[in-house]
Protein backbone atom coordinates (compact mmCIF):
# COMPACT_ATOMS: atom_id res chain seq x y z
CA UNK A 1 0.00 0.00 0.00
CA UNK A 2 1.17 3.58 -0.66
CA UNK A 3 -0.33 7.12 -0.19
CA UNK A 4 0.40 9.94 -2.67
CA UNK A 5 -0.35 13.51 -1.70
CA UNK A 6 -0.57 16.26 -4.02
CA UNK A 7 1.01 19.92 -2.37
CA UNK A 8 0.76 23.55 -3.82
CA UNK A 9 3.48 26.02 -4.98
CA UNK A 10 2.83 29.74 -3.17
CA UNK A 11 3.37 32.78 -4.24
CA UNK A 12 3.57 35.68 -1.30
CA UNK A 13 0.95 38.72 -2.80
CA UNK A 14 2.26 40.92 0.24
CA UNK A 15 5.38 39.97 1.99
CA UNK A 16 6.36 42.90 4.14
CA UNK A 17 9.48 41.88 6.86
CA UNK A 18 10.53 43.86 9.84
CA UNK A 19 13.83 43.85 11.15
CA UNK A 20 15.66 40.58 12.61
CA UNK A 21 14.89 39.20 15.54
CA UNK A 22 17.20 38.39 18.60
CA UNK A 23 16.88 34.21 16.72
CA UNK A 24 18.11 35.77 13.62
CA UNK A 25 14.12 35.11 11.90
CA UNK A 26 12.02 38.10 10.99
CA UNK A 27 8.43 38.59 12.25
CA UNK A 28 6.71 39.17 8.72
CA UNK A 29 3.28 39.89 7.64
CA UNK A 30 3.15 37.31 4.66
CA UNK A 31 0.04 36.84 2.71
CA UNK A 32 0.08 33.63 1.07
CA UNK A 33 -1.53 32.65 -2.03
CA UNK A 34 -1.42 28.97 -3.19
CA UNK A 35 -0.93 28.51 -6.72
CA UNK A 36 -2.33 25.28 -9.19
CA UNK A 37 1.99 24.25 -9.38
CA UNK A 38 2.39 20.91 -7.39
CA UNK A 39 4.74 18.12 -6.10
CA UNK A 40 3.43 15.05 -5.52
CA UNK A 41 4.81 13.09 -2.44
CA UNK A 42 4.33 9.48 -2.30
CA UNK A 43 5.27 7.44 0.89
CA UNK A 44 5.71 3.52 0.52
CA UNK A 45 6.28 1.14 3.64
CA UNK A 46 9.89 0.08 2.85
CA UNK A 47 12.92 -1.41 5.33
CA UNK A 48 14.64 2.21 5.68
CA UNK A 49 13.95 5.79 5.06
CA UNK A 50 14.76 6.68 1.12
CA UNK A 51 14.14 9.56 -0.66
CA UNK A 52 13.76 9.56 -4.29
CA UNK A 53 12.94 12.22 -6.57
CA UNK A 54 11.85 12.55 -10.77
CA UNK A 55 11.81 15.61 -12.35
CA UNK A 56 12.93 18.65 -14.55
CA UNK A 57 14.85 20.20 -11.41
CA UNK A 58 15.22 16.40 -9.71
CA UNK A 59 19.37 16.79 -9.86
CA UNK A 60 19.17 19.54 -7.60
CA UNK A 61 17.03 17.73 -4.65
CA UNK A 62 19.20 16.53 -1.83
CA UNK A 63 18.06 12.76 -1.01
CA UNK A 64 19.46 12.58 2.43
CA UNK A 65 17.97 13.63 5.92
CA UNK A 66 18.18 17.41 4.89
CA UNK A 67 15.71 16.85 2.27
CA UNK A 68 11.87 18.69 4.43
CA UNK A 69 10.50 15.22 2.99
CA UNK A 70 12.70 13.12 5.18
CA UNK A 71 12.70 15.31 8.17
CA UNK A 72 9.15 15.28 7.99
CA UNK A 73 9.10 11.22 8.44
CA UNK A 74 11.57 11.43 11.04
CA UNK A 75 9.61 14.36 13.65
CA UNK A 76 6.18 12.49 12.80
CA UNK A 77 8.36 8.57 13.39
CA UNK A 78 9.77 10.34 16.83
CA UNK A 79 6.43 11.54 18.12
CA UNK A 80 4.43 8.42 17.62
CA UNK A 81 7.43 5.97 19.22
CA UNK A 82 8.30 4.14 15.60
CA UNK A 83 11.06 3.98 12.93
CA UNK A 84 10.22 5.90 9.88
CA UNK A 85 10.91 3.20 7.72
CA UNK A 86 9.22 4.23 4.46
CA UNK A 87 10.41 4.97 1.32
CA UNK A 88 9.11 8.49 0.04
CA UNK A 89 9.51 9.49 -3.61
CA UNK A 90 8.92 13.34 -4.66
CA UNK A 91 7.54 14.09 -8.05
CA UNK A 92 8.66 17.23 -8.65
CA UNK A 93 6.83 20.20 -10.90
CA UNK A 94 8.10 23.36 -8.30
CA UNK A 95 11.20 24.93 -9.14
CA UNK A 96 13.87 23.93 -6.25
CA UNK A 97 15.41 27.09 -4.54
CA UNK A 98 12.84 29.31 -6.65
CA UNK A 99 11.09 30.97 -3.81
CA UNK A 100 7.72 28.75 -4.35
CA UNK A 101 8.15 27.21 -1.34
CA UNK A 102 8.96 23.81 -3.45
CA UNK A 103 10.75 21.96 -0.19
CA UNK A 104 8.12 22.98 2.12
CA UNK A 105 5.60 21.39 0.11
CA UNK A 106 7.58 17.94 0.09
CA UNK A 107 7.90 18.67 3.97
CA UNK A 108 3.48 19.06 4.22
CA UNK A 109 3.70 16.30 1.36
CA UNK A 110 5.64 13.54 2.90
CA UNK A 111 3.92 14.24 6.72
CA UNK A 112 0.15 13.75 5.55
CA UNK A 113 1.12 10.80 3.16
CA UNK A 114 3.05 9.23 6.53
CA UNK A 115 0.51 9.95 9.04
CA UNK A 116 -2.25 8.99 6.62
CA UNK A 117 0.33 5.59 6.04
CA UNK A 118 1.11 4.96 9.29
CA UNK A 119 -2.75 5.85 10.83
CA UNK A 120 -1.07 7.97 13.68
CA UNK A 121 -4.92 9.60 14.34
CA UNK A 122 -2.51 13.12 14.67
CA UNK A 123 -5.30 15.86 14.89
CA UNK A 124 -4.79 18.80 12.47
CA UNK A 125 -3.28 21.07 15.14
CA UNK A 126 -1.22 18.77 15.90
CA UNK A 127 0.52 17.98 12.26
CA UNK A 128 0.27 21.84 11.77
CA UNK A 129 2.84 22.25 15.03
CA UNK A 130 5.14 19.82 13.52
CA UNK A 131 4.81 21.81 10.33
CA UNK A 132 5.71 24.71 12.16
CA UNK A 133 8.87 23.16 13.39
CA UNK A 134 10.49 21.89 9.59
CA UNK A 135 9.83 25.37 8.62
CA UNK A 136 8.18 29.11 8.70
CA UNK A 137 6.06 28.31 5.21
CA UNK A 138 5.46 24.60 5.74
CA UNK A 139 2.42 25.19 7.59
CA UNK A 140 1.03 27.42 4.67
CA UNK A 141 1.61 24.45 1.88
CA UNK A 142 -0.91 22.18 4.04
CA UNK A 143 -3.50 24.38 4.44
CA UNK A 144 -3.02 26.06 0.65
CA UNK A 145 -5.94 28.36 -0.01
CA UNK A 146 -4.95 32.05 0.81
CA UNK A 147 -3.56 32.97 4.33
CA UNK A 148 -1.86 35.63 6.50
CA UNK A 149 1.37 34.18 8.09
CA UNK A 150 2.32 36.39 10.89
CA UNK A 151 5.25 35.55 13.51
CA UNK A 152 8.10 33.83 11.11
CA UNK A 153 5.03 33.58 8.86
CA UNK A 154 4.28 30.12 10.71
CA UNK A 155 0.96 31.26 12.35
CA UNK A 156 -1.78 31.95 10.17
CA UNK A 157 -5.08 32.92 9.59
CA UNK A 158 -7.03 31.65 6.83
CA UNK A 159 -8.42 34.44 4.17
CA UNK A 160 -11.04 34.76 1.76
CA UNK A 161 -10.58 34.30 -1.73
CA UNK A 162 -13.37 35.87 -4.19
CA UNK A 163 -12.22 34.50 -7.39
CA UNK A 164 -9.49 33.03 -9.49
CA UNK A 165 -6.58 34.85 -10.16
CA UNK A 166 -4.19 34.03 -13.20
CA UNK A 167 -0.87 34.01 -13.13
CA UNK A 168 2.67 33.54 -14.96
CA UNK A 169 5.74 32.04 -13.31
CA UNK A 170 8.96 32.85 -15.11
CA UNK A 171 11.70 30.43 -13.69
CA UNK A 172 15.17 31.69 -13.45
CA UNK A 173 18.43 29.97 -14.75
CA UNK A 174 19.45 29.91 -11.27
CA UNK A 175 18.47 29.05 -7.64
CA UNK A 176 18.66 31.58 -4.89
CA UNK A 177 19.14 30.74 -1.05
CA UNK A 178 16.38 32.38 1.35
CA UNK A 179 18.76 32.72 4.04
CA UNK A 180 21.33 34.36 1.61
CA UNK A 181 18.36 36.81 0.34
CA UNK A 182 17.08 37.73 4.09
CA UNK A 183 21.17 38.82 4.59
CA UNK A 184 20.66 40.69 1.91
CA UNK A 185 17.52 42.43 3.09
CA UNK A 186 19.75 43.20 6.45
CA UNK A 187 22.87 44.49 4.98
CA UNK A 188 20.28 46.78 2.66
CA UNK A 189 18.75 48.19 5.71
CA UNK A 190 21.40 48.69 7.57
CA UNK A 191 21.30 52.25 10.02
CA UNK A 192 17.52 52.29 8.72
CA UNK A 193 14.46 52.27 10.86
CA UNK A 194 12.51 48.73 9.69
CA UNK A 195 8.96 49.47 10.44
CA UNK A 196 6.42 46.72 11.37
CA UNK A 197 5.34 44.17 9.21
CA UNK A 198 1.69 45.31 8.83
CA UNK A 199 -1.02 43.39 6.09
CA UNK A 200 -2.64 45.94 3.69
CA UNK A 201 -5.96 46.10 4.57
CA UNK A 202 -6.54 47.33 0.34
CA UNK A 203 -4.75 43.69 -0.72
CA UNK A 204 -6.88 41.78 1.64
CA UNK A 205 -9.78 42.88 0.33
CA UNK A 206 -9.07 42.67 -3.18
CA UNK A 207 -8.25 38.89 -2.46
CA UNK A 208 -11.75 38.89 -1.07
CA UNK A 209 -13.30 40.49 -3.67
CA UNK A 210 -11.64 38.75 -6.39
CA UNK A 211 -10.65 41.88 -8.23
CA UNK A 212 -7.03 41.59 -10.00
CA UNK A 213 -6.72 45.17 -10.49
CA UNK A 214 -6.86 45.98 -7.63
CA UNK A 215 -4.50 43.37 -6.13
CA UNK A 216 -1.70 44.23 -9.00
CA UNK A 217 -2.31 48.10 -7.31
CA UNK A 218 -1.28 46.45 -3.76
CA UNK A 219 1.24 43.53 -4.28
CA UNK A 220 4.53 43.96 -2.57
CA UNK A 221 7.24 42.37 -1.81
CA UNK A 222 10.10 43.51 0.86
CA UNK A 223 12.36 41.15 -0.06
CA UNK A 224 12.46 41.71 -3.70
CA UNK A 225 15.36 44.59 -3.70
CA UNK A 226 17.76 42.21 -1.80
CA UNK A 227 16.98 39.06 -4.49
CA UNK A 228 17.34 42.03 -7.34
CA UNK A 229 20.85 43.27 -5.88
CA UNK A 230 22.01 39.51 -5.76
CA UNK A 231 20.10 38.61 -8.95
CA UNK A 232 20.27 41.69 -11.30
CA UNK A 233 19.53 40.13 -14.36
CA UNK A 234 16.33 39.64 -12.77
CA UNK A 235 14.93 42.92 -13.61
CA UNK A 236 15.03 42.39 -17.41
CA UNK A 237 12.27 39.45 -16.79
CA UNK A 238 10.27 41.81 -14.50
CA UNK A 239 10.40 44.31 -17.78
CA UNK A 240 9.68 41.28 -20.48
CA UNK A 241 6.85 40.44 -18.38
CA UNK A 242 5.51 44.30 -17.85
CA UNK A 243 5.83 44.88 -21.48
CA UNK A 244 3.33 42.15 -22.32
CA UNK A 245 0.79 43.31 -20.45
CA UNK A 246 0.81 42.02 -17.01
CA UNK A 247 -1.38 44.28 -14.73
CA UNK A 248 1.92 43.87 -11.93
CA UNK A 249 4.47 42.17 -12.16
CA UNK A 250 6.89 40.89 -8.62
CA UNK A 251 9.75 38.56 -7.25
CA UNK A 252 7.79 35.38 -5.26
CA UNK A 253 9.00 35.35 -2.07
CA UNK A 254 12.73 35.22 -2.00
CA UNK A 255 12.98 34.88 -5.87
CA UNK A 256 14.17 34.23 -8.19
CA UNK A 257 11.22 33.32 -9.73
CA UNK A 258 9.03 36.06 -11.02
CA UNK A 259 5.27 35.90 -10.79
CA UNK A 260 2.98 37.99 -13.15
CA UNK A 261 -0.60 39.04 -12.81
CA UNK A 262 -2.70 38.74 -15.56
CA UNK A 263 -6.62 40.27 -15.85
CA UNK A 264 -7.36 36.83 -17.46
CA UNK A 265 -6.57 33.49 -18.68
CA UNK A 266 -6.20 34.92 -22.39
CA UNK A 267 -3.76 38.07 -20.82
CA UNK A 268 -1.35 35.36 -19.32
CA UNK A 269 -1.00 33.16 -22.30
CA UNK A 270 -0.14 36.32 -24.16
CA UNK A 271 2.87 37.16 -21.07
CA UNK A 272 3.93 33.28 -20.92
CA UNK A 273 4.29 33.97 -25.30
CA UNK A 274 6.67 37.24 -24.37
CA UNK A 275 8.43 35.90 -21.52
CA UNK A 276 9.24 32.30 -23.12
CA UNK A 277 10.67 34.23 -26.11
CA UNK A 278 12.35 37.05 -24.25
CA UNK A 279 15.40 34.36 -23.29
CA UNK A 280 15.38 36.35 -19.85
CA UNK A 281 14.29 32.80 -18.27
CA UNK A 282 14.50 28.98 -17.95
CA UNK A 283 10.99 28.33 -18.24
CA UNK A 284 7.85 29.88 -17.99
CA UNK A 285 4.55 28.26 -16.31
CA UNK A 286 0.72 29.59 -15.87
CA UNK A 287 -0.60 28.94 -12.91
CA UNK A 288 -4.40 29.75 -11.53
CA UNK A 289 -4.74 30.55 -8.02
CA UNK A 290 -6.03 29.79 -5.18
CA UNK A 291 -5.41 25.92 -5.21
CA UNK A 292 -6.08 23.73 -2.79
CA UNK A 293 -3.62 22.93 0.36
CA UNK A 294 -1.83 19.25 0.56
CA UNK A 295 -4.50 16.49 -0.28
CA UNK A 296 -4.47 12.99 -0.77
CA UNK A 297 -4.73 11.28 -4.19
CA UNK A 298 -4.89 8.10 -3.57
O1 LIG B 1 11.94 28.66 8.32
P1 LIG B 1 12.84 28.33 7.19
O2 LIG B 1 13.75 27.18 7.51
O3 LIG B 1 12.11 28.11 5.89
O4 LIG B 1 13.74 29.59 6.96
C1 LIG B 1 14.87 29.55 6.13
C2 LIG B 1 15.73 30.75 6.44
O5 LIG B 1 15.09 31.94 5.99
C3 LIG B 1 16.01 30.99 7.90
O6 LIG B 1 17.14 30.28 8.32
C4 LIG B 1 16.27 32.51 7.95
O7 LIG B 1 17.56 32.79 7.49
C5 LIG B 1 15.31 33.01 6.90
N1 LIG B 1 14.01 33.45 7.46
C6 LIG B 1 13.95 34.61 8.20
N2 LIG B 1 12.76 35.04 8.73
C7 LIG B 1 11.63 34.35 8.49
C8 LIG B 1 11.66 33.15 7.73
C9 LIG B 1 12.87 32.73 7.22
O8 LIG B 1 14.97 35.29 8.43
N3 LIG B 1 10.48 34.78 8.98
Amino acid sequence: MSVTVRVPAKVNVQLAVGAARPDGFHDLANVFLAVGLYDEVTATPADALTVTCAGPDADQVPLDRTNLAARAAITLAERYGRSPDVHLHIAKDIPVAGGMAGGSADGAGALLACDALWGTGASREELLDICAELGSDVPFSLVGGAALGTGRGEKLTALEVGGTFHWVFAMAVRGLSTPAVFREFDRLGEGLDIPEPVASPELLDALAKGDPDALAAHLSNDLQPAALSLFPDLAATLAAGRAAGALATLVSGSGPTTAYLARDAASAEKIADALRTSATCRTVRLAPAPAPGATIIT
